[in-house]
């Protein structure tokens, strides 16, 4: 099947091998002007190439096929599939009333001592099956692809123990396969929060000694992750699980200095993870160390919008060419699925360029969320998975200028041409 895109506005591509920094993520060079054609075969970039010579080309084609369908896009600009980075996908139960604790002073650490946070969702979340977890789920995937998301991340930590993780990653697997609904990457979050009957000692051992084994034989998980901060699991705890987690086969995430600076930053360079991520309070050291390393630096500009605070200083990681991406970090705190939303956070709010936002939610997590199909994504060139996003707008700017709904009128994942019918 063959889907020719014609009569397009501006396309940004990001045609890079690599992940974009510093002056590379604000270049015009990666955008294509309004006048060409977009041909897709099955879910592959075929080409791009004149809007004329493809319509020239194509037209004969369609007479002689039904295999091959034109779309006038009627010069809106089109951007690569969005890929969310990180979120945390699967849960149940509901935290909403938390929002008055915090609004009255209480901390994230002293709403989990009260019987709130994280632990209150591991409870609402083993009562419920697969199933209700799968729906749930699927409205979440669902949600985020209206917003352009056409690759997630996501991450289980709300079983905390080998039964619940396994329940979780699952549903994440049949959200994978599940036909029209973002692709998915696994992360196993057990070292989320100490669960109630353990302390940090015995959780750490057991999720060493058992749940680790269970999950890597599973198959179920790519990555594995540590929210490392202190008061949940520092920095010993942290490197004795990556270090046996990456043995295992997984590769590695963290959660770092989310409310303060805790010396996870160094860790996450020494261990050399793909992504750490929050990072918000990091130290420029830190930082330096994790650009030796080649880590990657994952924002969540949604916690410190959801909390009130502060956000970070984004262009400063451009003025320093470090690698950065941002993500929704979705979850029972944070309720947003919306990457043009967060993109709105930095453009409206941080002045940071569009151009360089985009390419932190697109080309960037590309390289730490990599396709399941083996192929390259979050970019429109020739061999790549053929996800990308037709605005309302013929300016491609407008892609993160519409906060409270969504700037793309039409889909294409995986190849399939979805029209979000909200013209
Ligand atoms: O990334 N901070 C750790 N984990 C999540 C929040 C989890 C929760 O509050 O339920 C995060 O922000
Ligand atoms: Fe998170």
């Amino acid at each position: 099947m063959r889907t020719v895109l014609y009569n397009c506005g501006p396309i940004v591509c990001f045609d890079s091998d690599k992940p974009l920094v510093g002056q590379q993520m604000l270049n015009d060079d990666w955008i294509k002007p309004a006048g060409m054609a977009i041909i897709i075969n099955n879910n592959i970039i075929e080409s791009i190439q004149d809007s004329e010579a493809a319509l020239g080309d194509y037209e004969s084609h369609l007479s002689n096929s039904n295999n091959t369908k034109l779309i006038d896009v009627n010069k809106r600009a089109i951007v690569p599939g969005l890929i969310d980075s990180h979120t945390h996908l699967v849960w149940g139960g509901d935290r909403s009333r938390e929002v008055r604790l915090r609004l009255h002073g209480k901390s994230y650490r002293d709403i989990a001592n009260m019987g709130g946070g994280i632990n209150s969702t591991v409870s609402q979340t083993r009562k419920m099956s697969e199933l209700e977890l799968f729906t749930l789920a699927k409205r979440r995937a669902i949600i985020a692809m209206n917003n352009g998301t056409t690759y997630i991340e996501t991450k289980s930590g709300y079983g905390l123990d080998i039964e619940n993780e396994l329940k979780l990653l699952s549903v994440a697997k049949r959200l994978d396969l599940d036909k029209g609904t973002p692709g998915i990457d696994s992360t196993w979050l057990g070292a989320h929060a100490i669960p109630s009957g353990h302390t940090l000692e015995s959780y750490t051992e057991e999720i060493i000694q058992s749940q680790l084994p269970a999950i890597a034989n599973s198959g179920l998980a790519r990555s594995a992750d540590v929210f490392c901060e202190p008061g949940w699991f520092g920095i010993e705890e942290s490197k004795a699980i990556l270090q046996e987690s990456k043995k295992a086969g997984l590769a590695l995430k963290m959660h770092i200095d989310e409310f303060c600076d805790g010396g996870g930053g160094l860790l996450a360079a020494e261990l050399q993870v793909d992504s750490a991520d929050h990072a918000h309070y990091t130290n420029e050291h830190a930082r330096e160390q994790m650009q030796e390393a080649s880590v990657n630096t994952g924002f969540l500009p949604g916690t410190p919008y959801s909390m009130g605070s502060q956000w970070p200083d984004f262009n400063k990681m451009i003025e320093h060419q470090y690698r950065w991406t941002i993500a929704t970090d979705f979850n029972p705190n944070n309720q947003i699925l919306s990457l043009p939303f967060i993109g709105s956070c930095l453009v409206q709010r941080c002045g940071v360029d569009p151009l360089a936002t985009l390419a932190s939610c697109t080309i960037n997590p590309s390289f730490t969320t990599p396709h399941h199909s083996g192929l390259q994504h979050g970019k429109i060139a020739e061999g790549a998975v053929a996800n990308m996003n037709i605005l309302h707008s013929s300016q491609w700017e407008s892609w993160c200028l519409t906060p409270g709904h969504s700037p793309f009128s039409d889909i294409i994942l995986e190849g399939e041409y979805l029209s979000l019918n909200i013209n």
